[in-house]
């Protein structure tokens, strides 16, 4: 068993929203000084292996965060095991991850921006077929979500 502060963060590919999401939150997480269990999935495997798309890799070492080492898998059974929390960038990858659901799998999924106040059930977009400006986009979505679900579990926690 993990930890309550164990969060699998997902998308379609692992290369654009969900490595921002990781590192926004773990950003989030050590400036607050709190431990976390924290990564990134897809829920499609067609980039499996690779490391995160380039303009997100740019828009996170500008604001901190190196995620070049970061590298795309897909979403597997064992994850909702492992993690107390999924949350998925957009309802796409919501429906996807509770078709996945294994039947004892303990994980809470969730949508990101539920963690947004004003913004519950919105998605993500998507900024794979943009520039570089929907990649800034990503981040401040991800980042103010990261935010709000690490006040969201640590008030619970304790
Ligand atoms: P992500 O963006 O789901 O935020 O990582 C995408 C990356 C790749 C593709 C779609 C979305 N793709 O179709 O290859």
């Amino acid at each position: 068993m993990g930890s309550e502060l164990s969060v699998l963060f997902v998308c379609l590919g692992n290369i654009c929203r969900s490595p921002l999401a990781e590192a926004a939150f773990r950003q989030a997480a050590a400036r607050a000084g709190v431990a976390v269990l924290t990564d990134s999935a897809g829920t499609g495997d067609w980039h499996a292996g690779e490391a995160p798309d380039s303009r997100a890799q740019a828009v996170a070492l500008a604001r901190g965060m190196d995620i070049s080492g970061y590298r795309a898998r897909q979403v597997v059974a064992e994850d909702f095991k492992r993690f107390a929390h999924i949350i998925a960038m957009d309802s796409a990858n919501l429906e996807a991850l509770k078709s996945l659901r294994p039947r004892r799998g303990r994980a809470a999924v969730s949508l990101m921006l539920d963690y947004v106040p004003g913004r519950e059930g919105l998605n993500v977009t998507d900024p794979y077929y943009g520039d570089t400006s929907g990649f800034e986009q990503t981040w401040d979505d991800v980042s103010a979500a990261a935010q709000g679900l690490l006040a969201r579990l640590t008030a619970k926690s304790g």
